[in-house]
């Protein structure tokens, strides 16, 4: 079954390409259902730009702005972002990494053989579609699916064939991988749109290539001069026609009501009305579904950081669920896993290195500076290593293991060296804080293996109460070292290796 947990809705998933803007065959043959679905499924709906790029990769000077128009035209027709995910294909880069992968797996003959594939190039002569991509286009949207691991795609029947492809390449990935035993993909429905056929102005199939369209952007002004302007099928007015051979008629079946519907039907079948009142008349069934859409198409429109802001979270939210099957294919493919993402951002963060404030004064006492140095170093460090102070000793701190760790900082002394000293306990890690002359912050983190070995051999000095350890740090171009009594003992590996703090 479908993947979706936190939420118990069939998941869906479907898009468009943005070949321009939006018309009432799309709307009728797609959007109109997503926006019923949105209620009653976990919807993921999202712009297929890449997808677009396979026949227009020539010419992209119109990409970005259809891919906004397409955007404006889902929340026109009213897709609510707080109801379903609305996001552009190739701001979630996951969508490319699992064609890759199926790409490895898939047969040319399954591509060769989608009906499609043959059908645009016969009918774009002048295209030259001899393109990987172009042969690619339906693994691209098999890995768009099942990258969601959908229950049920919404699309005409024109897209029929490319979910069963989908269908294929997932049994064929389930065959060669496999997590545990368990099935990466589940195989998707198709949910067929139940789409009454839309003619275009010119009486044939509404579509853009044709220039016969509505647009969901058209101004009322302009839809009225299209419906008015358009081919009937009663070329006498003594003629009688059917409403359903006629671009007009059509119009009345979609969005005129019932009793509408009976009158123009009746009228039109027995030439009792005319054209011109019968278009007037759809005219009017029309905009009280245009206008609301128009209208908000224009308020967001002219709100492009709300628009934004939407396709942004869009892309969150759809890169999250698209990452947790990556996270299985990925796996099951048997690819090396990588350190997630926030670790390796964290470490990074760890390597800069950190400078103390110029605010460390002569003014300020020893205790001050001790605080303006080591609290930056704890800030980084506690993210990942969390120390707790030790109650009532001071540089004394407690690691999520219990280990004892104390913390010193000095800045460097007049013979270029640091001298550290350190009251004499049992300690599990020892850091050391260097500031050199330019304020940099070196820290050396020495582990309990290493204070075990050589603890007895740093220089004492014994008083009242207790003694004191003497510590030497020396910092040259060949790395740091600890002075002992008759020899340097090399520490640079201990530099930022903080893993004696977990
Ligand atoms: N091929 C679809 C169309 O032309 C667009 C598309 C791309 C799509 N990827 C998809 C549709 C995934 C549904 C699911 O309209
Ligand atoms: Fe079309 Fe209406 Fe004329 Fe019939 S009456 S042909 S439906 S415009």
């Amino acid at each position: 079954m479908a993947d979706n947990p936190a939420n118990s809705r069939p998941r869906v998933l479907s898009g468009m390409r943005p070949t321009g803007k939006l018309h009432l065959g799309n709307y009728v043959g797609a959007l109109q259902n997503w926006v019923k679905l949105q209620d009653t499924h976990e919807c993921f709906f999202f712009v297929a730009d890449w997808h677009a790029l396979t026949t227009d990769y020539d010419d992209t000077s119109r990409l970005a702005d259809n891919t906004k128009e397409v955007v404006l035209d889902y929340l026109g027709a009213g897709l609510d972002p707080k109801k379903c995910t609305i996001f552009v294909q190739s701001h979630v880069k996951q969508h490319a990494e699992l064609h890759v992968l199926f790409s490895m797996i898939t047969p040319l003959g399954w591509l060769e053989r989608v009906p499609s594939y043959k059908e645009q190039q016969q009918q774009m002569p002048n295209k030259d579609l001899h393109m990987y991509g172009f042969l690619g286009y339906p693994l691209l949207q098999a890995a768009d699916i099942l990258i969601y691991r959908p229950g049920f795609v919404p699309v005409g029947e024109d897209q029929a064939a490319h979910v069963e492809l989908t269908r294929e390449v997932a049994r064929r990935f389930n065959n060669f991988y496999d997590l545990k035993g368990k099935p990466i993909f589940p195989e998707p429905e198709t949910l067929l749109t139940p789409s009454p056929k839309l003619l275009g102005t010119d009486k044939r199939k509404m579509s853009k290539s044709y220039g016969n369209t509505i647009l969901l952007s058209d101004e009322a002004a302009q839809v009225e001069q299209k419906i008015n302007g358009s081919t009937t099928d009663r070329p006498k007015l003594t003629d009688t026609g059917f409403p359903d051979r006629c671009p007009v008629g059509n119009l009345h079946q979609i969005f005129s009501d019932p009793l509408e519907k009976a009158a123009i039907l009746e009228g039109c079948t027995t030439a009792s009305i005319t054209c011109q009142d019968c278009k007037r008349r759809a005219i009017r069934s029309i905009e009280p579904h245009l206008g609301p859409i128009r209208e908000r198409r224009r308020q967001l429109a002219g709100d492009p950081e709300l628009l934004q802001e939407i396709v942004r979270g869009g892309a969150q939210k759809a890169a999250k669920a698209a990452e947790a099957t990556m996270k299985k294919v990925r796996e099951s493919v048997g690819l090396l896993p990588r350190a997630s993402v926030k670790d390796v951002a964290a470490r990074q963060d760890m390597h800069l290195p950190l400078r103390v404030p110029a605010s460390i004064g002569k003014a300020v006492g020893n205790e001050e500076r001790w605080k303006i140095r080591t609290e930056p170093w704890l800030e980084r460090v506690n993210k990942n290593y969390p120390l707790t102070p030790d109650r009532d000793t001071r540089r004394l701190f407690i690691t999520q293991r219990r280990r004892k760790v104390g913390l010193y900082a000095e800045c460097q002394g007049s013979d270029g060296r640091w001298h550290f000293e350190l009251k004499d306990r049992p300690l599990n890690v020892l850091v050391l804080l260097a500031e050199d002359r330019d304020r940099y912050l070196h820290d050396y983190i020495l582990p309990q293996s290493f204070l075990q070995q050589y603890w007895k051999h740093f220089e004492r000095e014994i008083h009242q109460g207790g003694s004191t350890v003497l510590i030497v740090l020396k910092r040259d171009p060949n790395g740091a070292s600890l002075a002992l009594k008759d020899s340097d003992l090399p520490i640079q590996q201990y530099e930022g290796g903080y893993s004696a703090l977990l």
